[in-house]
């Protein structure tokens, strides 16, 4: 390690070289000896010392008082006062200046060392300190995050992002009760939330909501808050950040999306219009089971999203009718099987007619599959159990239940009891058992009808 550097002021020139040599023997630099103030600041300013022995009585206009004090506040090095001087009053305005020692005249050689190394020490604690305070400071003053301290439900400390966030400055938010700055939509929670937090020492809550700042205008925040003991008592550390854009920009997407939703809606019922132009005697039938399937969906406890795309698929699952002779699709009385097979292309039609759309649900594939049965029977595949999409396996249950219930060019309706005898017998055989299960229990138990 280097050799600690001394500057000695000191007006006695006897005083000054006994001492110099005594620091020498020690082991410090003397940087030099001045006998005043103005001597001192030159010589600093040529050899910056680690730490200046200050006699009180020293030469020039300056006494080594408001020398010192000048020291450490322009070069911030330590001062350490060297004196036979003992009348209280000079002592107090000493004490006054913060030095970091004093040694009284007349002096071992042991106390002399150990008030430089005690001065140097306590120097050395200090500026690490003043670094790891600017440090923290650095980090909140700079911080985009609103950081806060409440306690006993007022703001102890914040820092100048809170201060931009709040519009009110810190002599206004310091002392101002956190409630006052909480929209009034979110005060009940956040009063909740509040006695949640202080209560468990070390926890850590995050949730979004709204404050209104000095001029009334309402911000998001998205707010992180920690419980901590603050000055020995309960507090709440909190951290704060602007989330106003991003919020306006999330509803004016859901508002996107609603009217994505509405045009999607819009759409598959104009397709559906067009089939049931052309064949009013199963106008409205799309429409009944697509409600029905609906309902299903809903009773077998599938997610929402399930639900919908079902109910759009039943909307247009006849569309591929639209290429099948009217005579046909109108003609009274059973059909030949050469007019069968022309109406058993439809579902391959409606696939082929909506698989260039990319809507939310696979409706093209669901329209392919709504006459495949779970035993292999049905067409135009013959696809078995699983390898019917879930939402054909609904719609094919309340394609069929519809069908027998409503009146049809070539007879008249067999009737509800019928088509639920129907779905019941061949549950697990033709019918996916739970959506065969949801609609008995809809007609049966829930009193449900076309
Ligand atoms: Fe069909």
């Amino acid at each position: 390690m280097q050799n600690k550097k001394i500057l000695i002021v000191e007006d006695e020139s006897v005083t000054a070289e006994d001492l110099a040599s005594k620091l020498s023997k020690m082991g410090y630099e003397v940087t030099g000896r001045v006998t005043s103030a103005d001597g001192a600041f030159a010589s600093i300013e040529g050899n910056r010392p680690d730490l200046v022995l200050m006699d009180i009585l020293i030469n020039g206009d300056r006494n080594g008082i408001e020398a010192a004090s000048l020291i450490q506040d322009e070069w911030s090095i330590p001062v350490v006062y060297i004196t036979a001087l003992s009348d209280e009053k000079t002592l107090a305005e000493a004490r006054a200046t913060d030095p970091y020692g004093f040694i009284i005249k007349p002096y071992t050689p042991s106390e002399l060392r150990s008030s430089i190394e005690l001065a140097l020490y306590k120097y050395d604690i200090e500026s690490r300190l003043k670094k790891s305070e600017e440090k923290y400071r650095i980090l909140v003053d700079g911080a985009v995050s609103a950081i806060f301290i409440v306690q006993d439900e007022v703001f102890r400390f914040a820092n100048p992002a809170t201060e931009f966030y709040t519009g009110y400055g810190s002599s206004e938010l310091l002392g101002k009760s956190f409630r006052d700055i909480v929209h009034p939509d979110f005060r009940e929670i956040i009063n909740y939330n509040y006695g949640r937090l202080l209560n468990k020492p070390g926890q850590t809550m995050r949730f979004g909501f709204r404050i209104v700042d000095k001029n009334g205008k309402g911000l998001w925040i998205d707010f992180n808050g920690t419980s901590i003991e603050y000055e020995g008592r309960p507090a709440i550390l909190g951290e704060a950040i602007d989330i106003t854009e991003k919020k306006l920009a999330e509803e004016t997407n859901e508002r996107s999306l609603e009217r994505l939703r509405k045009i999607i809606n819009g759409i598959v019922n104009a397709i559906s219009y067009t089939v049931e132009t052309r064949d009013p005697y199963t106008a409205g039938h799309q429409k009944r089971v697509a409600e029905l399937a609906r309902l299903i969906a809903v009773e077998m406890d599938l997610p929402p999203d399930t639900a919908e795309g079902v109910y759009m698929a039943g909307i247009v699952h006849d569309i591929g009718k639209i290429t099948v002779p009217s005579e046909i699709l109108t003609k009274p009385g059973r059909l030949s099987d050469t007019e069968m097979s022309l109406i058993r292309i439809h579902s391959q039609v409606g696939h082929d007619i909506l698989k260039g759309i990319d809507f939310p649900w696979p409706l093209a594939k669901i329209v392919l599959q709504h006459h495949e049965r779970l035993d292999g029977s049905g067409y135009p595949h013959g696809l078995r159990g699983g390898e019917i999409l879930l939402e054909a396996r609904i719609i094919s249950v309340s394609d069929v239940v519809e069908a027998m219930a409503s009146h049809r060019p070539y007879r008249a309706a067999i009737g509800r009891e019928t088509a639920l005898e129907e779905i019941e017998k061949n549950r697990g055989v033709l019918y996916y058992e739970p959506a065969v299960d949801a609609c008995l229990s809809l007609f049966r138990d829930k009193g449900f009808s076309f």
